[in-house]
């Protein structure tokens, strides 16, 4: 098979070395929401184009992807798409409001709105494999992430139509009509876990699942009404042996019963440091993350204290790809995001 983990272009970079719980010499760093606004080249190539089109268009969707690799020197690109994509292939009218988020034409909130989903035709992923082999022929010994929402995330703008506080309406479903609830979020996983595998078979060497507005969850209604379809999501890769990160906001609560759905690795907010992150999950579990990105606005001394304070408590972890806590807010200066990369890979 023509695939960078098969054919060992990606295999020993640090990234892959790091998710599969080795310490490279240099510590592994990107961030999540590096291709973004916060590039004046992603604002110029956008200008005109629907975030969404963009996704959708192969070219495009590379061209980003590539941007802030080629500018900071990162240690990964993640493919430039978004969590709705397989959600809108499968026929559901959604866009992404700048500013505010996905938002749906139609909530999805009955029994009958849940019925009269389609699944999703594997034809209509073809841009997405394309985009992302353009791009991984172009990244050499770079991996590529590929990635897709968890079923929760998904149902909850589904369920709310846009996005909202804290998933009140998703969470009101769950508890008065479960049965509902479990249909829909077996779609979403479905959706969600082909677009993941489409990514990962055209030769990502990564895949990280996003539930990102986990963090409104108890531990028990996580376990009973969600880490099921959590799974089910995650088994569209059974048979490839990639690296599977996970990642949640405000996922103290829920981090342990999280890494229990079938991750390798474990992305953490920056709620909580990740010397306790690692004692949360006993020890054993690679860690990515948990720089504030709320410093990146802060001075640079006060940004490298917090970096370097991260690197550390970091270090009990088995192994540490360093990241945000969270996606890099759009008014970052880029410059900030370099200086960060080349002071990572400065420690040991
Ligand atoms: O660089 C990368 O990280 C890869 C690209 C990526 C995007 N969305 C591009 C995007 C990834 C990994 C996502 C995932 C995503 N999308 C998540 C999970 C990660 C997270 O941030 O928690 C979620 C919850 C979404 C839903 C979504 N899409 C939101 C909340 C927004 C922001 C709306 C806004 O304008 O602030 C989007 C739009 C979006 N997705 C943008 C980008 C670059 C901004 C669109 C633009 O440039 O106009």
């Amino acid at each position: 098979m023509n695939h960078p983990l098969v054919d060992g272009r990606t295999t020993n970079s640090a990234l892959i070395r790091a998710y599969r719980g080795d310490r490279p010499e240099q510590l592994p760093v990107w961030f999540m929401r590096q291709a973004g606004r916060s590039l004046p080249e992603y604002r110029d190539l956008r200008v005109g184009t629907a975030m969404l089109d963009a996704c959708l268009t192969p070219e495009l969707a590379s061209e980003i992807t590539l941007q802030p690799v080629r500018r900071h020197g990162v240690d990964a690109a993640i493919f430039f798409s978004d969590i709705v994509i397989p959600v809108k292939l499968a026929g559901v009218s959604v866009e992404i409001v700048p500013g505010r988020g996905p938002v749906l034409e139609h909530p999805i909130r009955t029994a009958a709105d849940v019925a009269a989903l389609r699944p999703l035709e594997p034809d209509a992923l073809a841009p997405i494999i394309e985009g992302v082999q353009r791009t991984v022929a172009e990244l050499g010994s770079t991996p590529l992430i590929g990635f897709a929402g968890a079923p929760f995330t998904l149902a909850s703008y589904l369920v709310e139509g846009g996005p909202s506080k804290d998933q009140l309406r998703a969470r009101t479903l769950m508890y008065s009509d479960p049965q509902t609830w479990a249909v829909l979020l077996n779609w979403c996983a479905d959706v969600t876990g082909a677009f993941l595998r489409a990514q990962i078979d055209a030769g990502a060497s990564a895949a990280q699942l996003f539930d990102s507005w986990v963090g409104s969850l108890s531990e028990v209604n996580y376990l009973k009404r969600v880490a099921p379809h959590s799974k089910r999501a995650l088994s569209a890769l059974r048979g490839v042996d990639v690296p599977k990160v996970h990642f949640g906001v405000g996922s103290g609560e829920v981090l342990h019963a999280m890494h229990g759905i079938g991750a390798d690795v474990m992305g953490v907010d920056w709620r909580i440091p990740l010397d306790e992150a690692n004692r949360r999950l006993g020890g054993g579990v690679p860690l990515q993350g948990n720089i504030d990105p709320a410093l990146l606005s802060a001075p640079w001394k006060v940004l490298e204290a917090h970096v370097r304070d991260v690197v550390d408590r970091g270090r009990d972890a088995p192994a540490h790809v360093v990241n945000l806590g969270h996606g890099v807010p759009p008014e970052t200066d880029p410059a900030v995001l370099t200086r960060i990369v080349e002071l990572v890979h400065s420690i040991r």
